[in-house]
C-alpha cells in the first residue's frame, strides 16, 4: 500500500524497554531493536542510548568501555571514544557519529525510542 506518493516508506519509530535498575553506573548493555541493536549506557542516574555498531567497522559498542567522566564509550576494537549526548567520535579512526535515540524513564522502565 502507498504512504501518499514517491518515496520509500518511512518505519514508524519502535520503543525498545528494559527494566530500570538492571544496569549499574558506568556499564553498557546491548538490546534488540533497530538496524543494529541499541547500546544503552548507565552514568548515574541518567540513561544513554546509541545504535550498537561503531561507525568505523561492524563492531558493537557495547562491548567497550564506558567513560563516566567524559560521557562517552570507547571502541573496543580500535579505541575511537563516542560521544553518548550525540554520538560524534571524539578520535580516530572513526569519522562519522553513530544514531543517538532519545531514553525517558516510564515508572520502572527505561524506553529507548529508536528512529
Ligand atoms: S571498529 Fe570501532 S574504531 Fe574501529
Amino acid at each position: 500500500m502507498s504512504a501518499g506518493g514517491a518515496g520509500a516508506a518511512v518505519d514508524p519509530p519502535e520503543e525498545v524497554r528494559v527494566v530500570a535498575g538492571t544496569l549499574a553506573s558506568g556499564q553498557a548493555a546491548h538490546l534488540d531493536g533497530g538496524p543494529h541493536g541499541v547500546c544503552l549506557v548507565r552514568i548515574g542516574d541518567e540513561y544513554h542510548a546509541l545504535a550498537d555498531r561503531c561507525s568505523h567497522a561492524n563492531v558493537a559498542l557495547s562491548e567497550g568501555e564506558v567513560d563516566e567522566d567524559d560521557v562517552a564509550i570507547e571502541c573496543w576494537k580500535h579505541g575511537s571514544t563516542f560521544s553518548l549526548a550525540d554520538g560524534r567520535p571524539q578520535c580516530l579512526p572513526a569519522t562519522r557519529p553513530v544514531p543517538v535515540y532519545p531514553v525517558r524513564v516510564e515508572g520502572d522502565e527505561i524506553v529507548v525510542t529508536v528512529k
